[in-house]
């Protein structure tokens, strides 16, 4: 059995990922600080598979603790998702951003190279593409991150370049996520965010269950086909089998891979909402505010590499993805908390 060292595994996409990792006979560590978690979702993921997993709460910027831990296990490759991902809060605390995900990321990847342990997957976002001139986005566009947090992910991408350049013995696989929502078609696991939700859909669900009065939609008048601004959601089982993808293509890769992982089809805030709307039988009262500073109009992927060289493609369609954000959040309506 392959054991694969999930770094943030308790997270969202993480927790996902390590469902699928284990429904796929991986052995799965889990290291997560739990700054932005809590190991309820590694209890019910034990729960929905009948299979362990090994959890370790520590710091990926412990480099000793990286050490012993590579030591003792062997490791066949590393899924990176540690790391802080509120845009605004990364405005206001650079220096707490680039030091949790960009030394973080060092420290990791210093405790790989010094235990020879040399594949990694590595969570990188569709926010390094900054306002793109078109759509859709294919990997080799120009890349510019306007804030803090888009530029930890853009110097993490540079760092793991030069890394891949200096030794041909590493893989590395770079995946830009695009816009992830839903959740495990059990409604068991889910998006959990601490305080109110930046994101559309944690923010849609929260209305729904009655948490929050109504939607801020922020602008409607972005050259789109509504106004709303227009993004790939991506359903989070299907992005959790992308890294399943990587990782059975790993050893067929050239040194470094970057690939966008979305659907390729964008909708718009108000699109959203309506098929919101459809699958929960919910009314989302809604009003449109001023645009939100930072806010491209459109963003969706070009996602035909993931498919020509992984073989992968996103299964699920807009109206899965409600429903299933939808059953996670009315069965946990303040998510991991109230447990
Ligand atoms: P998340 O906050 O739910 O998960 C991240 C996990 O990392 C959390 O469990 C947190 O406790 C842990 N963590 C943070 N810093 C750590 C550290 N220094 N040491 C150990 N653990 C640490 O976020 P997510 O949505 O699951 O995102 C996972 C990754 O994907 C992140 O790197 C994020 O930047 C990236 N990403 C997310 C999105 C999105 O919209 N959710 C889009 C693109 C990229
Ligand atoms: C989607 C659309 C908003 C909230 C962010 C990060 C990006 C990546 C994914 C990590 C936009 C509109 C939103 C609300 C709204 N994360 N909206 N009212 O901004 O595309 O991407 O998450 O890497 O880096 O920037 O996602 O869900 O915040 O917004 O009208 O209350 O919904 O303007 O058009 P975004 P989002």
């Amino acid at each position: 059995m392959k054991n694969i060292l999930v770094t943030g595994g308790a997270g969202y996409i993480g927790s996902h990922t390590c469902l699928e990792l284990l429904n796929s006979n991986y052995g799965v560590t889990v290291v997560d600080n739990l700054s932005n978690s809590s190991t309820e979702p590694l209890r019910r993921i034990e729960e929905l598979t009948g299979k362990k997993i090994d959890f370790i709460q520590m710091d990926i910027r412990d480099y000793r603790g990286l050490c012993s831990l590579i030591k003792e296990k062997s490791f066949y490759a590393v899924i990176h998702f540690a790391g802080l991902k509120a845009v605004g809060e990364s405005v206001a605390m650079p220096i707490e951003y680039y030091d949790n995900n960009v030394y973080g990321s060092l420290s990791l990847f210093r405790a790989m190279r010094d235990n020879g342990l040399n594949k990694i997957i590595f969570s990188s976002s569709a926010t390094v593409y900054g306002n793109p001139e078109t759509v859709p986005i294919t990997e080799d566009f120009p890349v510019k991150a306007v804030n803090p947090y888009g530029r930890s992910k853009l110097f993490i991408e540079e760092i793991l370049k030069d890394i891949a350049a200096s030794d041909s013995n590493w893989k590395v696989v770079i995946l830009r996520y695009f816009n992830p929502i839903g959740a495990h078609e059990s409604g068991r696991i889910g998006e959990s965010p601490k305080g109110i939700p930046n994101n559309l859909m944690p923010y849609i669900t929260q209305v729904a269950v009655g948490r929050l009065p109504e939607l801020n939609v922020f602008g409607n008048d972005y050259p789109t086909i509504d106004g709303t601004g227009v993004r790939d959601y991506i359903h989070v089982v299907d992005l959790a089998k992308g890294h399943l993808s990587a990782l059975d293509n790993i050893d067929r890769l050239d040194s470094l891979e970057i690939f966008n992982l979305g659907t390729g089809r964008g909708y718009s805030v108000l699109e959203i909402v309506k098929a919101f709307e459809e699958e929960s039988g919910k009314k989302i009262p809604y009003k449109i505010c001023s645009r939100r500073p930072g806010d491209v109009a459109l963003c969706y992927a070009d996602a035909s590499k993931a498919k020509a060289l992984l073989g992968w493609s996103a299964k699920k369609n807009i109206n899965d993805m409600c429903r299933d954000s939808w059953n996670w959040q009315s069965k946990n309506p303040a998510g991991y908390c109230e447990q």
